[in-house]
């Protein structure tokens, strides 16, 4: 082994919001490309740490426990788990998934932090900001609304106005209120740390110069980033949520640290810290995590989706050579979006493929090669659910389900399932041969080089080559004319298979260990972690610790003549065509379809009635039972509504949004006090509640109360 090759590889991959579950776009932009990564190096035999974990703190994890009704804790209760048990169905390998709630997390941040305060590495800033008496708590961003200054929209939020875009810091607002309580803010005064990164520009810039093998994508970020010039990021809260700033360094600065938390961008990265002290104190080594970290022997490398570069290539990186004892990254290989079905992905819209939906219904190796094949490596990708089920069908299920099916059953069949011996090997025997010899060099080139995409292209190439090699020895033919050439066709194909059961390991695991096992290979090198949290995702039959076969030996035949080999099984399942209907029928539900461009301005709100002016209209729950076209007129349907105690003609002006068929069944809110008005010679008496999104589009208000019920 070189030096370069003996030293370890600690892969950290982004740690996840515990917020909400995983989706592909996760999966595509840092989880799969990681595991790629880590199941190839663990087997060239290098000593791998793989570390992930839930990021539970944030006010992206405060915000969605308000909209859940729940605390904070009790949401990353919810999803850290779940995130967790899908990571393992798909067959994540982690060596440790932790979660920043963890009291080590909280110590080892509060420790970084100390040592930064120490090093004179802070900045502190006093200021002005808003507080809400109501809830006791300064209001940061979004937690705060008012008039902005620019447009006069009233709902303009404290980091900016949503209907003319302005970028705004909460005092700016006019007459701002709390988003929580809607309580009048109070000016108070506050102390936070910041980070100075303009300091560490030089630096930064300098480290940076000694990568350009980084990916372009990457590396023009960051070159923008540093154009721009680095401004000071504060990295304290005053939220309820959060890690605590050490009341140590707080007296010391002679700041009150009650309610001051440590901003999540500067502990979460820290999180891949305490994760790893965590898995290697789970081993019986408190200190072992330092041989990782703090050791010129380790490689280190983040995984991340391109929203993270900032964090990962400048911020954290700068917080590392502050601190002075730990490695740098060696390379960040970060990953452009994936959308889906050519559109955006969206959480909010239902614009999203929900990992654990997914593996309620499919296997996890189709989606693993799907996305391995459409990794938005150097530019955006696109999912599409075709795709997927043509990759399904015609390479894994065709390609190589084929050729690993008929190989193994024609050795069942013709050569009493052992494998023969090569007896005087033809050129096309050699020639294949010869071939093989190649692929471990040819892919593992592509996973050093971050070129996953190209890696396992060239791992389906020797399944493409083992077909041609059948189809041309043709080996039903000489099976009569020529018994010793049938067996070498039978004896090389099972040496292809054989190798395709190590190199597929990293794409394909489950795929992979079920090829073993058909055929009775053993002594693999193990690709995953055999103990710890995560071993269960090891597929069973898997490849061992210590194992004498590794990536390289996949080149050469790897089955010895004699060695009975077992039952053929049928790999893969065709993806039906009602199957991905489903899907897309699922992605394309009424919610995802009418729901707005969050880029487009709302509505400005209305000035503020009484309750008596409210309390004079008279809303009822209604039924539509007619509706017809107007003649002559593009805007209304003549419709007839069942308010209970009585039918009402109502002409509404929703024709430009609906079919007249589509409303009859309708469930409606009527205006029923609405003075009846004439509109082209007929009486309309009432107006039916509609919603309507930023996109312009319709949305009846409907009522599961009965008919003529008063809707209050
Ligand atoms: O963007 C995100 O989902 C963040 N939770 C990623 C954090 S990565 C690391 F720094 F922890
Ligand atoms: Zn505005």
């Amino acid at each position: 082994m070189t030096e370069r090759e003996s030293r370890r590889i600690l892969v950290t991959a982004a740690l996840p919001y515990a917020n909400g579950p995983v989706h592909i776009g996760h999966l595509a932009g840092a989880y799969l490309p990681a595991d790629l990564y880590c199941r190839y190096q663990r087997l060239q035999g290098r000593d791998v740490a793989f570390i992930c974990g839930s990021d539970e703190m944030g006010v992206a994890i405060m915000v969605r426990a308000r909209t859940e009704g729940i605390t904070p804790q009790e949401l990353v209760d919810r999803y850290h788990p779940m995130i967790r048990d899908a990571f393992k169905g798909f067959g994540m390998s982690f060596d440790w998934y932790g979660r920043t709630t963890s009291p080590v997390h909280a110590e080892t941040s509060r420790d970084f932090f100390r040592v930064l305060a120490a090093k004179g590495a802070f900045t502190t800033r006093t200021e002005q900001q808003l507080f809400d008496p109501a809830a006791g708590i300064f209001l940061a961003d979004r937690f705060v609304k008012g008039t902005c200054p620019s447009c006069g929209n009233p709902d303009a939020y404290g980091d900016q106005c949503e209907k003319c875009g302005t970028s705004l810091s909460p005092l700016e607002l006019v007459d701002p209120r709390s988003t929580l309580t809607d309580a009048k803010p109070e000016l108070r005064e506050s102390t936070h740390w910041y980070l100075p990164l303009g300091a560490s520009q030089a630096r930064l810039e300098e480290w940076i110069g000694t990568h350009p093998e980084w990916k372009s994508n990457v590396l023009g970020q960051v070159r923008s980033w540093l154009a721009d010039g680095l401004r000071d990021r504060a990295i304290t809260r005053d939220v309820p949520w959060g890690v605590p700033v050490p009341e140590d360094v707080a007296a010391a600065a002679g700041v009150d640290a009650a309610g001051k938390v440590i901003y999540v961008w500067f502990d979460a990265p820290i999180g891949y810290i305490s994760a790893t002290r965590e898995w290697t104190a789970a081993h019986g080594a408190p200190d072992g995590w330092k041989d990782w970290w703090q050791s010129p022997d380790s490689r280190l490398f983040h995984f991340i989706g391109k929203d993270n570069i900032v964090f990962h290539c400048l911020m954290f990186p700068a917080m590392l050579m502050a601190h002075g004892d730990y490695v740098l990254p060696e390379n960040v290989p970060a990953n452009e979006f994936l959308n889906i079905e050519g559109r955006k992905l969206s959480t909010s819209r239902g614009w999203a493929v929900w990992l654990h939906e997914y593996l309620a219904e499919f296997e996890p190796d189709l989606l693993r090669y799907a996305l391995a094949t459409t990794l938005p490596e150097t530019k955006d990708a696109d999912f599409s659910w075709s795709d997927f089920q043509l990759r399904a069908n015609s390479e894994l299920a065709d390609v190589l389900g084929n050729f690993v099916h008929r190989t193994l059953t024609f050795a069942g069949r013709f050569a009493d399932g052992v494998v023969p011996p090569l007896v005087d090997p033809s050129d096309a025997d050699r020639a294949v041969l010869d071939e093989l010899a190649t692929f471990p060099s040819r892919i593992g080139e592509a996973y050093e080089g971050f070129r996953f995409r190209e890696g396992v292209f060239e791992t389906m190439a020797l399944a493409r080559l083992g077909n041609k090699y059948f189809n041309d020895t043709e080996p039903w033919h000489t099976r009569k004319t020529d018994p010793q050439a049938c067996a070498n066709t039978i004896h090389v194909s099972l040496q292809l298979c054989a190798s395709l059961a190590v190199l597929l390991e990293p794409v394909l695991p489950f795929t992979a260990a079920a090829i073993r096992r058909m055929l009775r290979l053993e002594g693999v090198a193990t690709s995953a972690p055999a103990d710890g949290e995560f071993a269960d995702a090891v597929p069973s039959s898997a490849t061992v610790a210590g194992g004498r076969i590794r990536w390289a030996d996949a080149g050469a035949p790897l089955l010895a003549p004699g060695h009975a080999i077992g039952l053929a099984e049928v790999l893969f399942r065709k993806i039906e065509d009602e199957a991905i209907a489903a899907q897309l029928a699922k992605l394309q539900g009424p919610a995802a379809e009418a729901a707005p461009e969050p880029s487009l301005p709302y509505a400005p709100a209305k000035g503020h009635v009484t309750y008596d002016d409210f309390a004079k209209l008279d809303f009822r729950a209604g039924t539509v039972v007619a509706a017809e076209a107007m003649p002559k007129s593009k805007k209304l349907v003549k419709l007839r509504v069942d308010l209970g105690y009585e039918e009402r003609q109502i002409l509404a002006g929703v024709a430009e949004h609906f079919k007249p068929e589509d409303l009859v069944g309708k469930r409606v809110t009527v205006v029923a006090n609405l003075a009846p008005r004439l509109m082209m010679g007929l009486e309309s008496q009432g107006m039916l509640l509609m919603a309507e999104n930023r996109d312009g589009s319709l949305h009846p208000v409907s009522s599961t109360g009965e008919n003529g019920s008063v809707v209050r």
